[in-house]
């Protein structure tokens, strides 16, 4: 049975110029101890993902229509105090800034400490032995329960986070781009604690990032998601044999995805205002494939293979499409105009 099901989810954001569908119609499935990455360029609404599950939308966010399922639960129906129950015990966030998560007046120990007593009645025989074999798990040393947030590195605080998001061992940890702003080898120490909890404590993650090449190499599944939309999804096929133009776009914007000595590309122009959404397709304004009917007709998620989902209406001419968006000239020049 899936852990949690995201159900044709939609959430909006009130704005003085009018409703911002930040995400639209999104299911996506999470199975016990599975590892789901969220890729996607910034705006495009995995934050709002996250928040959503917790349930820590800001007021002027509501989900407007679908389910957020959790063991066949709908969170989105719950009360505050039932919420309460559900997050920290059963699902876990690690944000993306450290630094965010931790109040800098108090030790790291204290603020673990409030994390259990807010939930459970442990002694502090008990807490104290959790909190040492969670350092020991994201391999931290017991003396730096004393310092205060300030005196440790920004790798040293993610790492304190994480220990924090797993203290009463949830079942679901969703990490919203958890190494952000930190170097390139924390960031792989980092990711490397992550996955080892997701293999070691059998734990489900949903690991957040605009980093194909990171979803490559941690996650089972992929989801990727544009102007709040899912547009592909599935298995690793999904960056080894993409279907979706924009995932193709997404997978050359990496070295470590495209081949060696190989032009790296960037999509040119921005995603469409979430205000003013285009009438077909939303990545049509920025498709080097764009047709006439894409620019008329939302395309919906097809099967292309096992498990493997994406939405365009020339899904058949994939090959065609992979061959000819590993070269620049072909993003360059912009959308057909045929
Ligand atoms: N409180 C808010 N009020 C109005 N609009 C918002 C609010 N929070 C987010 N948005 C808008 O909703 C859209 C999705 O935002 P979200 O933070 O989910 O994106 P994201 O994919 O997490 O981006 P990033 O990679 O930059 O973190 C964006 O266009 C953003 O501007
Ligand atoms: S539907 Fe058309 S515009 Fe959209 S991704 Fe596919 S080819 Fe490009
Ligand atoms: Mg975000």
């Amino acid at each position: 049975m899936a852990l949690l099901e995201l159900d044709d989810l939609s959430i909006e954001y009130r704005t003085a110029a009018g409703a911002a569908r930040a995400v639209d119609g999104v299911s996506i499935t999470i199975d016990e101890g599975e590892y789901l990455g969220l890729v996607g360029e910034s705006g495009c609404g995995k934050s709002t993902i996250a928040k959503a599950i917790l349930g820590i939308l800001p007021p002027n966010g509501a989900v407007t229509k679908g389910q957020i399922r959790y063991r066949g639960r709908d969170l989105t129906r719950l009360s505050l105090a039932e919420l309460n129950r559900v997050r920290w015990r059963q699902i876990a966030l690690v944000p993306q800034s450290a630094m965010n998560g931790f109040d800098p007046v108090y030790t790291i120990e204290q603020q673990i400490n409030e994390a259990i007593e807010t939930h459970m009645k442990w002694s502090a025989a008990e807490k104290q032995s959790r909190i040492a074999e969670l350092f020991r798990l994201v391999g931290m040393e017991q003396s730096r329960l004393k310092d205060y947030p300030h005196q440790f590195s920004g790798g040293m605080r993610q790492r304190a986070m994480i220990a924090m998001a797993m203290v009463l061992d949830p079942n679901l940890v969703v990490a919203d781009e958890p190494t952000t702003g930190l170097d390139v080898i924390v960031q792989d120490q980092i990711l490397h604690r992550i996955k080892e909890i997701h293999i070691r404590l059998k734990k489900a993650m949903l690991l957040i990032t605009h980093d194909m090449a990171v979803v490559a190499e941690n996650c089972d599944r992929i989801a990727v998601m544009y102007a709040g939309r899912i547009v592909e999804y599935g298995a690793h096929d999904v960056f080894e044999r993409p279907f979706h133009p924009y995932t193709m776009g997404l997978c050359n914007a990496f070295p470590d995805l495209a081949d060696e000595g190989r032009e790296l590309i960037s999509i040119p122009k921005a995603p469409p205002s979430l205000l003013d959404l285009p009438t077909g397709c939303r990545f049509a304004e920025r498709c080097p494939f764009a047709t006439d009917l894409c620019r008329k007709l939302e395309p919906a998620l097809v099967s292309v293979g096992d498990g493997h989902v994406a939405a365009c209406h020339h899904v058949a001419r994939a090959a065609e499409f992979r061959d000819s968006a590993r070269h620049v000239r072909t993003w360059q020049a912009g959308p057909a105009t045929a």
